[in-house]
This record gives C-alpha cells, structure tokens and sequence, in this order.
C-alpha cells in the first residue's frame, strides 16, 4: 500500500478553456502558486485478485470521473493488476478550492510509485492534466507555469517555494460544492461566450506581467496581474450563454474589503477560481491583520493559512488528518 499527498495551487493567472482535442490542452498558458498545507491524500493498493478497480472519495465524490482516470493512468504506467482507491482532502472538496488539483496530483504521484519503470516529469505532468488540468501544476512545488504542447517541460518550476515567503489566505464564503464544474464551464465559456478570444488574447500580457513579477518579488505588480487576470477570467465565463456566475454576495463583500485594505495601506491582492471562495495574497507581515478583516466580512465562514508549498511526497502510512477517512471507507469490493 502506498499513500502520497499533493499540495493544492492557486492560478495566478488562469486555465481557463481547453485547445480544441480530446487531450486535455489547456487553450492557453497559466501561472500558478502551490499551496503548503492545503493537502489531498491518495492511498493506492495493488488488488491482484479483484476483478475490477475499486474507487472512493471521502466525502463522496465524482466516482464515474476518477474510475475512468485511474483505467487511463494504469494503462500509460503499465500497472496491470487492478487497484483500490481513496481520496481524501484535508479542506472543503469541490467549492473553488482546487481540491481537484491535489487529488489527482496525489494520485498520480502515488500509481507512479506502483510503475515497473519511472516515468518522466513530463510524462506525469500528461496523465495529472487528464484528471483535472490544474493537477498538473500541483506536481510542482513554488511557482509553476503550464503551457499548452506535448513537448518536454510543459510544466514547468519558474521559482521555488522559498524564492518567495508570501501569505495567502482563502476565505471559505460557502462550504457547498459549486454549481457548475470547471470542466462544464470552460465548456460552455470556449462554445458561447462573445469574449473568450479576448480572454485568450489577454492572458499572455498577464502572463508576462506575473512572471516577471515573481522573478522580482513585486507583489504589487503580481498581485495586481492576478486580480485583474481573474476579473477577466469571470467576465468571459458571465458572457457564456447560459452565464456561469460562480460568486456569491460574501465574495463581492471580500473583494471590496481587499480593496479598502490597499486603500488604507496594506498591500493585499485576490484571485477567485471557479468557486465563491477569494484567495488573497499578502506579506508574511501583514497577515494577522489580513486575516482579521477578512474574517470579519459578514458571510466568511473561515479563513484557511498557506504559504508556497512544495511537491508532492509518497508516505508508507496515512498522514495524521487523514486516519479517519481510512476507518469510514467503504470495504474494498463496494463501490463508493
Ligand atoms: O483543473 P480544473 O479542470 O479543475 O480547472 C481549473 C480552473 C481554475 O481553477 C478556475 C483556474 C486554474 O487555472 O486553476
């Protein structure tokens, strides 16, 4: 048995949209920061006698989805024997919080160590982005950029976890999962929306602007390449036809709080994904105060601490978070 965890990322500028393909190329290029701390588990058994994988997400989750990952990773790993699978999170699943990224990161990570061969960064980074694209990324740690091609070095480390001891903060507006996965909404954004070309045309001006930012450690310019690339991002996804609006009334609240924050004088920046949640970047520093008035913004739930973190790790036992799950799975042989 093999356990690994991944650390979840934020997108400093966004995957928003695929290429056109079956192959899960993202349409355009994107930045993200990895996240110590908010963590997926995967535990991964060889099963030599079942006839079929078994699956689980705790909580309950996409089992069609990662039944069909784990038949198509097993098969470029050359792993044989069928598997049992559980997922586990220690952060709210399916709300905006990129758990989809970790999970599959960790996952990957863990069927890589079942592998006869070891298989490539680059050939990892292939079989992560079929099960969420983002996942790619979280097999980095630091900074990490993915750009569209099947060429060596896609995803790539652009600086790593220590070049930059930034703060971010995710204030959890709502626990629920979203109302419309990333999948579906890239869909419908790429097939309906009046401004996704432009999106696609912006995004590498963002790019730009975010990586030379980090190279320099100007949060001031990475902070306001990731605001203004995520408003964009959520601007083509409210011309989609039907809209996807994925904020609710606390986000707006948040994002106005940020903004009364650098007014009085404290650098903070947010990013949204396709959730309700607000991720804000800040100093070390600044932190505390950050925290405190995010948490009072009427409607935050909670607020939950990172930092950039690093890749993933293969573990022989659970980690300590994750023991529950293990006791509430289903028996292997029951579908979850
Ligand atoms: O990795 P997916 O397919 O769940 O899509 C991620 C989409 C965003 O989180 C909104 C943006 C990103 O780059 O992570």
């Amino acid at each position: 048995m093999i356990w690994a965890v991944a650390n979840a990322n934020v997108a400093l500028v966004k995957y928003w949209g695929r290429a056109p393909g079956d192959d899960h190329q993202p349409a355009g290029t994107s930045l993200s920061l990895t996240l110590d701390g908010l963590v997926s588990g995967a535990r991964v058994e060889e099963r030599p006698d079942a006839g079929a994988d078994h699956v689980a997400w705790v909580p309950p989750g996409p089992v069609g989805d990662l039944r069909r990952f784990v038949a198509l990773a097993r098969g470029r790993l050359g792993i044989e024997r069928p598997v049992d699978v559980l997922i586990t999170s220690n952060f709210p699943v399916a709300a905006g919080l990129a758990s989809s990224a970790s999970a599959y990161a960790a996952l990957t990570t863990a069927l890589a160590a079942l592998a006869t061969d070891i298989p490539s960064a680059d050939r990892l980074a292939a079989i992560a982005r079929r099960g969420s694209g983002s996942a790619c990324r979280s097999l980095l740690g630091g900074f990490v950029q993915w750009r569209p091609g099947e060429e060596a070095g896609a995803v790539t480390q652009i600086a790593p976890p220590e070049h930059w001891p930034l703060a971010v903060l995710a204030a959890v507006t709502d626990n629920g999962p979203k109302r419309v996965p990333s999948r579906e909404g890239m869909r419908r954004t790429r097939d309906t929306s009046p401004y996704f070309d432009a999106w696609l045309r912006v995004g590498a001006a963002d790019l730009d602007a975010a990586r030379a930012a980090v190279r320099s450690r100007d949060l001031h310019a990475l902070g306001t390449a990731a605001e203004r690339n995520a408003l964009r991002m959520h601007a083509a996804a409210l011309g989609a036809d039907p809209p996807l609006l994925y904020w609710e009334a606390t986000t707006v609240a948040v994002i106005r709080e940020v903004w009364r924050l650098r007014e009085d004088g404290t650098p903070a920046y947010f990013t949204i994904d396709a959730g309700p949640q607000v991720k804000v970047l800040c100093e070390p520093a600044d932190s505390p105060r950050v925290e405190r008035a995010l948490a009072d913004v009427p409607g935050v739930v909670r607020i939950l601490r990172s930092r950039p973190g690093g890749p993933p790790r293969t573990l022989r036992e659970p980690p300590a978070w994750a023991v529950h799950a293990t006791l509430g799975a289903p028996p292997v042989g029951e579908e979850a």
